[in-house]
């Protein structure tokens, strides 16, 4: 009998005893190749050992300081190191626990920058539907899952939702996918409209949608025209890479692939790669000058911010991610992802679209090809998919709500970027075979 609260209470899990590259080992000795990075978090696999000299070296040092007495050199030079490397304009971060926390900041300083800027009237956040930015009130008003904010509904701030960037079911066949995205932005342009520029404080949306749709990029120039369209009416964009940032698509931020600098920016998850837990915010100049030049201080804080020992985690991972150029293996390692995919499910009976970038890619399953309908959300085939592939030895990332957040199912990959093609192959036929048995019966 467990005291834990578990995800699933029913549920009952394997003990994971130890891990190792990309494997994870249960304590009947059964290992696991670790396809999804947990949920794409474990970007440099599991006990790396200079991610663990790192920490071992500052937990000898300080394992902790409370930040209204005291910085740290590590705090000091990770905010530096991603500085160094963050699009442009950001010169500041703020160093929290995880996505939930950074999202959060991210909606409280984009508020508190109007209010000292003379806008108190700014209170509206536009997001978008199937979009996930966390599990605190802050974070699930802006995510779009319905399944999840509806019983939390009247707890939550004003936020308006606009459609998701989601071509595989939402362009028209007479629709080139930059007319799509043209269709979009005109969409969310009209929102602010509709609401009063004036009473808009930001836009917020993931960059390459992760865990509610399964590795969706936007279509081409939509975020361009996003970028254009907060500048005139002069609201805030809030770009939540917690999940698709910090190398996972190809490049160290999702965003440079679109040629846009965000004017708030949350990551996470692969920022300490699962070794500790930490998230940031990093921050547009004039968002910071604000704040520094009005009140002084950020109204927020946590105990665990700018925690050391998370801080030489996220450090180190970030220094092999660099020395050990793996952002360019998830650029080769993804294409090969991508074509091995492609080449199994391409023709699937119940696979409707292969989707993502770099090392961050997804299937969306269907019952029919043709019309793309859904699975009965009543089988929970994403559920079904995960315990086939767990009996296998893989973990992937499967979910449902994908079509309107009750109906639809994908699968997402996010192998560490250490992945080399033959566990590759492994990890596309151990799918395969989970996905034929779990479709089967
Ligand atoms: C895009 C995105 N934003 C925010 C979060 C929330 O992060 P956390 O679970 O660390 O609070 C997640 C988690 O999956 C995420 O994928």
């Amino acid at each position: 009998m467990t005291h834990v609260l578990h995800r699933r209470i029913a549920h009952s899990y394997p003990f994971a005893v130890s891990g190792h590259g990309i494997t994870i080992r249960d304590s009947a000795g059964k290992e696991y190749i670790d396809a999804s990075g947990g949920a794409a978090v474990s970007c440099l696999g599991h006990s790396h050992p200079d991610v663990l000299r790192a920490m071992r070296e500052q937990v000898d040092k300080l394992a902790y300081a409370h930040t209204s007495f005291f910085t740290t050199q590590v705090a000091e030079e990770l905010a530096d190191d991603l500085v160094a490397h963050a699009p442009d304009g950001i010169g500041h971060v703020l160093f929290v626990s995880g996505g939930s926390e950074a999202i959060e900041a991210a909606l409280k300083l984009a508020r508190q920058y109007f209010v000292e800027s003379g806008e108190p009237q700014r209170r509206y956040f536009i997001a978008r539907r199937q979009s996930y930015h966390g599990t605190t009130l802050g974070a699930l008003a802006v995510g779009g899952r319905e399944w999840q904010r509806r019983e939390f509904a009247p707890l939550l701030i004003e936020t308006r939702h606009v459609s998701p960037a989601y071509e595989y079911r939402g362009r028209r066949v007479d629709e080139t996918p930059q007319a799509y995205g043209e269709r979009l932005a005109r969409e969310l342009d009209d929102k602010i409209t509709e609401l009063g520029a004036d009473h808009v404080i930001a836009f917020v949306a993931e960059t390459v949608v992760g865990a509610s749709l399964g590795a969706v990029p936007a279509p081409p120039g939509y975020f361009q025209r996003v970028r254009e369209i907060c500048d005139r009416h002069r609201i805030l964009l809030i770009l939540d890479e917690v999940m698709c940032g910090m190398g996972r698509t190809g490049t160290l931020h999702a965003c440079e692939q679109e040629e846009i600098a965000p004017d708030l920016m949350a990551i996470a998850k692969g920022l300490g790669g699962g070794y500790a837990p930490i998230g940031a915010l990093l921050m547009q100049d004039k968002i910071f000058e604000t704040v520094a030049g009005g009140s002084g201080a950020f109204q927020h804080g946590h105990t665990y911010m700018g925690h050391p020992l998370a801080c030489a985690a996220a450090l180190a991972v970030q220094g092999v991610i660099r020395r050990d150029k793996l952002l360019a293996n998830v650029r080769t390692q993804g294409a090969y992802l991508s074509r091995r995919l492609n080449e199994r499910f391409g023709n699937h009976p119940y696979v409707g679209d292969v989707r993502g970038r770099g090392l961050f890619q997804g299937i969306e399953l269907v019952a029919d090809r043709g019309t793309k309908e859904p699975f009965d959300p009543g089988l929970k085939l994403h559920a079904r998919v995960k315990s086939e592939a767990m009996a296998r030895g893989l973990m992937v990332y499967p979910m449902g709500g994908t079509v309107d957040g009750v109906r639809g199912d994908h699968v997402l990959l996010a192998p560490p970027f250490i992945v080399e093609a033959p566990l590759l192959d492994t990890v596309v036929e151990r799918l395969g075979e989970a996905i034929d048995a779990a479709t089967a019966s």
